[in-house]
C-alpha cells in the first residue's frame, strides 16, 4: 500500500490491486466519481441525499480529483457535473457552515477557493454540465469552469444572504468579472434564483439543452475540442486567463511569446501542413 502526501495534507490510500491490474492508480472518492472516457474526463459531484452540496470532504474529493485529471495527460477536456437529476450543487453545505465561527470560516472559504482555482488553472478545458439547482457554492463552482452549458431545468443564484452571509466561494468577484458588477449586485444582493434562460440571457451559460440532451451535447462540444491541437488549445486557455487582469498591451505581448511557442509544436507543422495538403490534420499534442 503506497501512501501519498497532497497539499491538503490529506492521506490518500490506493487500491493496490487496482493498479496492480491496470497499471494505473485508482483513487477512491467518496463524493465524487471519476471517469474517463477516451480522451474526456467527466468529475461528478455525487452526494445526491444533500443535492450535492459542497462539504469539507466533497471540496477535498474535488481537489483530488482534479489532480488526477492532471496525472493523466491523455485527458484532454474535462466535463464538471452533479450526480442525479435534480441538482449540479445546492451550495456550500448548511448544516456543516451552521456551527462554525469565524476561523473556521475563514479556512472554509480558503478550501473552496483553493479547490475553484484548481478548477479554473487546470491546463486544459473544463466545461460546467449544470444539471439542476446551482445555487450558492453550486453557481460559484460553475463560474470556475471555462464556460457553462445548463439543462432547461437548472437554477442558478447566490441565495447567501438569505441566511444571513454572502457569497464565499469567489461568487462576488468571479460574477461581477463576467456579467458586469450591476447585474452581479442585483443577483447576489437581493439572493433571487434564475432561470438556465435567463442565466443564459445574462450571459453566465453559454447554451440551454433538455435535461436528457445535456450530457450529448457538453460531449460533443468537447470531442470538438479534443480534435484540435492540443497544445494550441492549452495556451489559448491560459493566454485568455492571465491576460484577462493585464492592461491590454501587456496581455497582447503575453499573446505574442504565447503564440511563438506554438510554432516550436508538431501540431502547428502538422495543421499548417494539412491545410496545404487539403486533409485533416492528425494531431498528437506535441
Ligand atoms: N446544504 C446542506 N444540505 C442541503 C443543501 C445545502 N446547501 N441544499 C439542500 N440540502 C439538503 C436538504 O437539507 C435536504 O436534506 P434532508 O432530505 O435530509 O432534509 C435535501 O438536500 C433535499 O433538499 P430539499 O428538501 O430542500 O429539496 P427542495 O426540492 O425542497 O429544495 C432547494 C431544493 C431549493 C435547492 C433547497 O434545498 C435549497 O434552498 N437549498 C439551499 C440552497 C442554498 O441556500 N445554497 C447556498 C448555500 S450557502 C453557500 O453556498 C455559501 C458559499 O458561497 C460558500
Amino acid at each position: 500500500m503506497e501512501l501519498i502526501i497532497y497539499p491538503t495534507n490529506r492521506l490518500i490510500d490506493y487500491a493496490t490491486t487496482d493498479s496492480e491490474q491496470t497499471g494505473r492508480q485508482k483513487m477512491e472518492y467518496k463524493n465524487i466519481s471519476l471517469a474517463f472516457e477516451g480522451e474526456i474526463g467527466i468529475l461528478m459531484i455525487n452526494r445526491p441525499k444533500s443535492l450535492n452540496a459542497l462539504n469539507i470532504e466533497t471540496l477535498k474529493d474535488i481537489q483530488m480529483g482534479i489532480q488526477e485529471v492532471k496525472e493523466h495527460p491523455e485527458v484532454k477536456v474535462l466535463i464538471l457535473t452533479g450526480a442525479g437529476e435534480k441538482a449540479f450543487v445546492a451550495g456550500a453545505d448548511i448544516t456543516e457552515m451552521k456551527g462554525m465561527n469565524s476561523l473556521q470560516a475563514v479556512q472554509f472559504s480558503k478550501l473552496g477557493h483553493l479547490t475553484l482555482r484548481m478548477i479554473q488553472d487546470l491546463d486544459r478545458p473544463v466545461i460546467a454540465a449544470v444539471n439542476g439547482f446551482a445555487l450558492g457554492g453550486g453557481t460559484e463552482i460553475a463560474l470556475a469552469c471555462d464556460f457553462i452549458y445548463a439543462s432547461e431545468n437548472a437554477r442558478f443564484g447566490l441565495p447567501e444572504v438569505t441566511l444571513g452571509i454572502f457569497p464565499g466561494f469567489g461568487g462576488t468577484q468571479r460574477l461581477p468579472r463576467l456579467i458586469g458588477k450591476g447585474k452581479a449586485k442585483e443577483l447576489i444582493l437581493t439572493g433571487k434564483t434564475i432561470s438556465a434562460e435567463e442565466a443564459s440571457q445574462m450571459g453566465i451559460v453559454n447554451r440551454v439543452f433538455p435535461q436528457d440532451s445535456l450530457m450529448g451535447e457538453t460531449k460533443k462540444v468537447a470531442t470538438q475540442i479534443v480534435a484540435n491541437g492540443a497544445i494550441g488549445v492549452r495556451l489559448a486557455k491560459m493566454v485568455m486567463d492571465t491576460g484577462f487582469n493585464m492592461d491590454l498591451e501587456e496581455a497582447c505581448t503575453l499573446e505574442s511569446y504565447a503564440f511563438g511557442i506554438g510554432f516550436a509544436t508538431e501540431d502547428q507543422k502538422e495543421g499548417m501542413t494539412a491545410f496545404v495538403e487539403k486533409r485533416k490534420p492528425n494531431f498528437k499534442g506535441r
